[in-house]
């Protein structure tokens, strides 16, 4: 099973995202985490600033957004060119309409659960989506621990997703680490976002290379 590692640029430096990106080249994707003091108790970027990032980033964009009315802007990130667009499924009063309208854009769509939020509700829809994102923090912050009481619920999504036939990415995000990427790895997560365990070293390239290889060891 291959893997992809998106390195969050939460916690990359903000005054100087253009080279920051630069240094996470050898990624698959960058996770640009939107988050609005509502949906989350923190405040990140909007509209404006992942257009940029989109238009000077060296590797696809992969947006998480932490955000409270998820059905009316999810669409406009799919339509500034982010090649993935992750909603909240307890933020959006309509989630497959949302699904569609992100994919209509272009997009890849992907919904995600907070840490309470069970799979099993939503199994139904999963052939709507390529990513489900199975958050391993309460999302907000960076730099939080890996909750391993997620670790069953990767392990049911990642068996739903193989019975189901349908082919999506199973995300996880939160205290990814080369102490956790294989234990999520193992339970069947296939895409690793991780911001300190790459941005919080001297070389995030480098770091990239290793949880690659870490999660990707049989
Ligand atoms: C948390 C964000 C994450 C965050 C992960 O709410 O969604 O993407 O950047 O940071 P680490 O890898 O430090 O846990
Ligand atoms: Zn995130």
């Amino acid at each position: 099973m291959g893997c992809a590692i998106h390195p969050s640029i939460l916690s990359a430096d903000f005054v100087n995202l253009e080279a920051e990106l630069h240094r996470i080249s050898n990624a698959d994707a960058v996770h640009v985490d939107v988050m609005d003091n509502h949906f989350v108790p923190n405040l990140t970027l909007g509209l404006p600033i992942v257009a940029r990032i989109q238009e000077v980033s060296p590797v696809p964009l992969d947006v998480h957004l932490m955000i409270s009315d998820a059905d009316r802007w999810a669409p406009e990130y799919a339509e500034l060119g982010a090649a993935s667009v992750t909603f909240h499924v307890e933020a959006s009063a309509a989630p497959v309409r949302l699904a569609r309208e992100i994919r209509k854009r272009g997009a890849r769509v992907g919904m995600a659960l907070r840490p309470a939020t069970p799979v099993e509700p939503y199994l139904d829809l999963l052939s709507e989506l390529d990513l489900l994102l199975i958050m391993t923090v309460e999302p907000g912050f960076g730099g939080q621990a890996f909750l391993d009481v997620m670790l069953p619920k990767i392990k049911r999504a990642r068996k739903a997703i193989e019975a189901s036939g349908a082919r999506l990415a199973l995300q996880v995000d939160g205290g990814i680490s080369p102490g956790t990427i294989a234990r999520a790895a193992e339970a069947g997560a296939d895409v690793f976002v991780a911001g300190s365990a790459v941005y919080n070293t001297p070389e995030p390239a480098k770091a990239i290379e290793e949880l690659r290889a870490l999660a990707s060891r049989p």
